[in-house]
């Protein structure tokens, strides 16, 4: 072998190795990439598998619808700007869900239409679940402006992007709310909508918006007006933990579990003479398990070109007192409870009739022992007293 040959030989070989040595780093650091594998699947249709995105997916309703569709082999894709949510409920889907391409989660503002749309763009997504909204009925009436934002703005954003990125199914989270005070009960889906607050207000205009697009579009909506949502998964891996200064626009279940915790004395019930079997209000509680159930049916029957409207409650109305007394048997805590008279604005009956999702979507409620869902949701607060911790991290 002449000079020449023998370092050509070695000259190929250490390029080999070079490009070897390369290629391992580079495969190394691509595997040590968090999104390495799961960023392949995400913006790519995939025969069989349903990506669904769903926006407030870091908040009570959404992390727990989550929950149920990355259990039934959906992709889903978070997309929450924490602004009312928790990075903590994120974290229990994604130890819970690590395989690529199964779940990730897009920290966005949808009132940014310029990211919202770059989203639409590098994800391929099937369908969207709308969850992401303000919803709280008295911070509405201090803060309308946020409200029509929040609720009816982002709702147009949503839509622009699903038409510019053909995206043709929508699951609306909406609200019995868009129903105001309806002189008859139960409430049916027919029955006239008069909202009287901004936050029903800000929801029935995007469901109008809604229905009006779907008009001009092939586009499947679903839209389902819940009751009041209590409750948590059964299994304990999520519960329902608003930001602590929420505290004061909160719900029924959060303020019972605050009382039986000693974070506030006691509960101020509002009312004891309206026309009711007790006298105090009467609302349709809908644990949020039947919710989700809802939703999956929802998204499994939605059809091209069609609108279903649905309310989604047990149809059986519960006295305040009747909650209060199921919380404290749920809580074993002996709560205290003040009497004081009406706050304004509030309406003595409010329950639905769900017998069109019963007939068309084949969904009943089967969480309706208030006092068992209460059970369930005292389980996860009593363990998480300060709900998932800091709720950005
Ligand atoms: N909880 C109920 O009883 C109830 C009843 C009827 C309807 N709803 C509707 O269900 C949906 C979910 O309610 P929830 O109780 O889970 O509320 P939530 O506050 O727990 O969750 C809402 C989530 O949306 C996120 N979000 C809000 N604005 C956003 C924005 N601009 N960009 C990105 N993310 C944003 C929040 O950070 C939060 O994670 C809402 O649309 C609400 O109107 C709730």
């Amino acid at each position: 072998m002449d000079i020449v040959s023998a370092n050509r030989k070695r000259n190929f070989a250490g390029r080999i190795l070079v490009a070897s040595v390369l290629t391992a780093v580079f495969i190394f650091m691509f595997s040590l990439s968090p999104d390495s594998n799961s960023t392949k699947a995400f913006p790519r249709h995939e025969p069989g598998v349903t990506h669904v995105l769903v926006t407030g997916g870091a908040g009570y309703i959404g992390s727990h619808a989550a929950l149920r569709l990355l259990k039934d082999s959906y992709r889903v894709t978070i997309v929450d700007n924490l602004s009312r949510g928790n990075m903590g409920a994120v974290k229990v889907l994604q130890e819970l869900f690590p395989q690529p391409g199964q779940l990730q989660f897009i920290y966005a503002d949808l009132g940014d239409a310029k990211a919202v749309n770059k989203i639409f763009a590098e994800n391929a997504f099937d369908a969207v679940m709308h969850f992401a909204a303000v919803a709280y009925v008295g911070e509405s009436t201090l803060e309308p402006l946020r409200y029509y934002h929040n609720i009816t703005s982002n709702t147009l954003v949503i839509l622009e992007a699903m038409a510019a990125h053909k995206v043709k199914t929508l699951i609306y989270s909406s609200t019995c709310a868009t129903y105001g005070e309806p002189d008859k009960m139960p409430i049916t889906e027919s029955t006239p909508q008069k909202p009287i607050n901004p936050y029903g207000k800000a929801k029935k205009m995007s469901e109008d918006i809604i229905i009006d697009f779907s008009k001009t579009t092939n586009m499947a909506v679903m839209i389902l007006r819940y009751f009041n949502v209590i409750g948590s998964d059964p299994e304990g891996r999520l519960g329902e933990a608003p930001h602590p200064e929420l505290r004061e626009h909160g719900r029924i279940s959060g303020a019972c579990f605050d009382a039986a915790r000693g974070i506030i004395p006691g509960l101020k019930i509002r009312g004891t003479d309206y026309n009711t079997a007790d006298g105090t209000c009467v609302r349709d509680y809908i644990d949020v398990t039947d919710l989700v159930d809802a939703h999956v049916l929802a998204l499994a029957n939605a059809k091209p070109g069609k609108v279903g409207i649905y309310n989604v409650g047990t149809g059986k109305g519960r006295s305040v007192k009747e909650f209060v007394e199921a919380c404290k048997k749920a809580t074993g805590v002996n709560i205290k409870v003040e009497y004081l008279s009406r706050r304004p604005g509030d309406y003595a009956e409010v329950y639905s009739d769900p017998s069109k999702i019963r007939d068309e979507l084949n969904w009943t409620a089967r969480f309706t022992y208030l006092q068992g869902s209460l059970q369930i949701a005292w389980r996860w607060q009593k363990t998480h007293i300060n709900g998932y911790g800091s709720h950005n991290n």
